[in-house]
């Protein structure tokens, strides 16, 4: 695939947005780093993104809107979040808010939380592309994975850790200005709660909250108290890996046909985009879930990651 490097005029814009309705990925300049884009209402697209990047495990990925109400279409902002967003956005914060089950959000974007990473970026690049695609953007940063965040065009395309030929393109806005990524705040316990340092000092959150955070406790071996923030999301049945179809069982399928069949075809960019999906719905009915192989080369490894995760013994 040849990755064109776009200008950020009108027709360049217009380009953009419509790799993007066809379910392409772009990457775009944003104030704190180039996030890779992908209309986060579809799921393939989102998994384009895993794929472009080389990234083994799933990740619940940032949706940037276009402006605060945007935001409210997808997520419920409680009073402090929209103390926040009234005092930092446009800008590098990114809340971690309550996802609305009407949204319409792919589940792969938030990995099957029930919570979502929302920003309004300040970027003028960023904000005419919102404006011109009409989606909600999915988007981490524009670098292969486990490689420094780019906060230029040629960091997106450079032969070392970049994606050139990975992505459909690359909107040019210049160099980042922000350089580091957005600072994201949730609520553990009901208390505002610093889950990443980024572009917007700490204090000045604390400040405009009238309230201390609290700094992020994630100790993946400490009960899953209720409020507290679980990073990833496991389904309440118990769930068998590898696993030929049983009764009793619920049995997500794969490269066969099946009412949770993550493929029928076994296409792994699909079973990625239906799997977060698959699980809330199979865990739904209440019984045991079993998960058919699935081939550990390519997206293949991430979905395994997660099943692997989903389904190792709870405290
Ligand atoms: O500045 C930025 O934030 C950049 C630009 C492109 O906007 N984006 C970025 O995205 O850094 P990403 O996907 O690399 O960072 C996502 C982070 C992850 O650490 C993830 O755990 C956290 O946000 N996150 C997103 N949604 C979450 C959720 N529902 N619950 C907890 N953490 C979440
Ligand atoms: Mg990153």
């Amino acid at each position: 695939m040849q990755t064109l490097r776009l200008i950020p005029d009108p027709a360049g814009l217009a380009k953009a947005a419509r790799l993007l309705a066809q379910g392409r990925c772009v990457a775009i300049p944003t104030e704190t780093v180039y996030g890779l884009a992908a209309d986060a209402r579809d799921g393939a697209a989102v998994a384009g993104i895993y794929q472009a990047k080389g990234r083994p495990s799933f990740n619940p990925l940032i949706v940037h809107v276009a402006d605060l109400s945007a935001a409210q279409a997808i997520a419920d902002l409680p009073p402090q979040a929209l103390t926040l967003a009234r005092a930092f956005w446009p800008g590098a914060l990114t809340l971690v808010v309550p996802l609305r089950t009407d949204a319409g959000i792919a589940g792969l974007v938030t990995a099957g939380l029930d919570t979502i990473g929302i920003r309004v970026p300040a970027h003028p690049v960023a904000q005419a592309l919102l404006r011109a695609s009409g989606a909600p953007l999915a988007a981490p940063s524009a670098n292969a994975s486990g490689r420094i965040s780019p906060t230029t065009a040629d960091h997106v395309l450079h032969p070392d850790g970049g994606l050139d030929g990975r992505i459909a393109a690359v909107l040019d806005g210049g160099a980042c200005p922000v350089g580091v990524e957005s600072t994201i705040i949730g609520w553990q316990d009901g208390r505002p709660t610093l889950l990443r340092p980024g572009g917007i000092p700490a204090e000045a959150i604390a400040a405009a909250l009238g309230e201390p955070l609290a700094a992020h406790h994630a100790d993946p071996s400490a009960p899953n108290a209720p409020g507290q923030l679980s990073s990833h999301y496991a389904p309440q049945s118990a769930l068998r890996l590898n696993a030929a179809p049983a009764p009793e069982e619920t049995h997500l399928s794969f490269g066969a046909p099946g009412p949770f069949s993550l493929s029928e075809t076994g296409d792994l960019t699909q079973a990625a985009a239906r799997l977060f999906d698959l699980l809330r719905r199979a865990d739904a009915l209440g019984r045991p879930i079993s998960v058919a192989p699935i081939p550990d080369h390519g997206l293949g490894q991430a979905i395994n990651d997660r099943l692997r995760r989903a389904a190792a013994p709870r405290p």
